[in-house]
């Protein structure tokens, strides 16, 4: 069982140690973790985000756990040479095009949503999102116009089978959940939706079982504060399954709470909080790790086969925050490592 670490900037490596340790405290015979350097943190030191050892590493590995990249030193670069390419090129080199990010009300935690307890208890949905495609991977550019003004474009399109296969993934999931899948697009205004929720619709019926919905993604971005408990899958592009997890983090708690599992054809998997370095936080001891903890266990779960020690990390994670543990995100006073500290103590 090999496994990459890549903690990246910012906080990544504060929240990455963190998961680390709960690993390492499971004990897994044959467990073997590989370091490497991702972001901007890999493009002080090799010159560019994604350095060729670390692809390398990646592909010798079983799974990757992810922490985050992002430097506000490397805003300007050329795009190619930025710290988000590391994740993104992660993402495409190795097939991974599904993302799953569940989104959960912890017990004890109504209170800390931005939405009224009564309304947040509800949450238990998945965010099935598409990674490798839509206005992401296009073609992109900033041109001047004839006239002299700049221009900045971006290519937003999906093929046909790009969205069947993340249908699948999605339909399957629902199967195993509450049979209820509801995709979220733009087909009133853009093609590229159109073609989506054509597929969508074809592949619904090799899943009778499944109630399938459509919901345009203003509608649904309202719809999950107004009353999230009413969604059990949301299949959704790349770019609005980015905005609207984040969106959902909130409304169970912080975004320091929300995992996610990048998954590809096989059992290869990257699998990272879906936050970012927070610079405004970074080096103070002060990010929430709980994100980072419940992304290794969905790496256990979807990678290594290990549902067990997943449900047990989970469990851990629960229970820390039924006794009161708390980072600042959620109005609390712990720090990085007490978090870890309280959960490995629970696991
Ligand atoms: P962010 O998610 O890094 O931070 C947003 C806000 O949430 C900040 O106030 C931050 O302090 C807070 N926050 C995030 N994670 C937290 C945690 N675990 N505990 C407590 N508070 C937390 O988003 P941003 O500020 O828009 O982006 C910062 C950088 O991260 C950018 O360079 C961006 O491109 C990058 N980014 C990377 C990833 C990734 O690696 N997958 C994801 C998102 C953003
Ligand atoms: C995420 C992040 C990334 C994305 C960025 C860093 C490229 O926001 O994983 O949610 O947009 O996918
Ligand atoms: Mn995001």
């Amino acid at each position: 069982m090999k496994i990459a670490v890549f903690a990246g900037d910012g906080i990544g490596p504060e929240v990455t140690r963190e998961a680390v340790r709960v690993l390492e405290a499971l004990d897994l015979p044959g467990l073997v973790l590989f370091e490497g350097d991702v972001g901007g943190i890999a493009y002080k030191r090799h010159g560019h985000p994604l350095p060729a050892e670390t692809l390398q590493i990646a592909r010798a590995c079983d799974a990757i756990l992810f922490g985050a990249v992002g430097d506000p030193d490397c805003d300007n670069l050329e795009r190619h040479l930025r710290p988000e390419q590391a994740i993104l090129g992660l993402r495409k080199e190795l097939g991974l095009f599904a993302n799953l990010r569940p989104a959960k009300v912890f017990a004890g935690l109504e209170d800390a949503s931005a939405l009224r307890p009564e309304v947040a208890s509800q949450i238990d949905l998945l965010i099935v999102r598409e990674l490798n495609g839509d206005v992401y991977f296009g073609e992109k550019g900033i041109r001047t116009l004839p006239d002299g003004r700049r221009q900045g474009w971006d290519m937003m399109s999906y093929a046909e089978d790009e969205v069947r296969r993340i249908a699948h993934v999605a339909f399957r999931a629902a199967m195993g959940r509450g049979k209820k899948l509801c995709s979220v697009d733009k087909a009133n205004v853009l093609e590229t939706s159109q073609v989506w929720r054509d597929v969508m619709i074809e592949v619904a019926r090799d899943y009778p079982e499944v109630e399938l919905s459509h919901m345009y993604v203003d509608n649904a971005a309202m719809q999950l504060v107004r009353n999230p408990g009413q969604f059990d899958v949301v299949v959704t592009g790349n770019l609005f399954g980015d905005i609207l997890s984040d969106q959902a983090s909130m409304c169970v708690g912080s975004i320091g709470l929300l995992a996610s599992a990048s998954l590809s054809d096989g059992k290869m998997g990257l699998y990272e909080p879906i936050h970012g370095s927070a610079p405004d936080i970074a080096g103070k001891g002060l990010a929430n790790p709980m994100a980072t903890i419940l992304s290794a266990a969905m790496l256990l779960r979807h990678s290594l086969g290990l549902e067990a020690q997943a449900a047990q990390i989970e469990a851990a994670v629960a229970k820390a925050l039924a006794d009161g543990i708390r980072g600042g995100d959620l109005g609390g006073s712990q720090g990085t490592a007490a978090i870890g500290d309280a959960v490995l103590e629970r696991l």
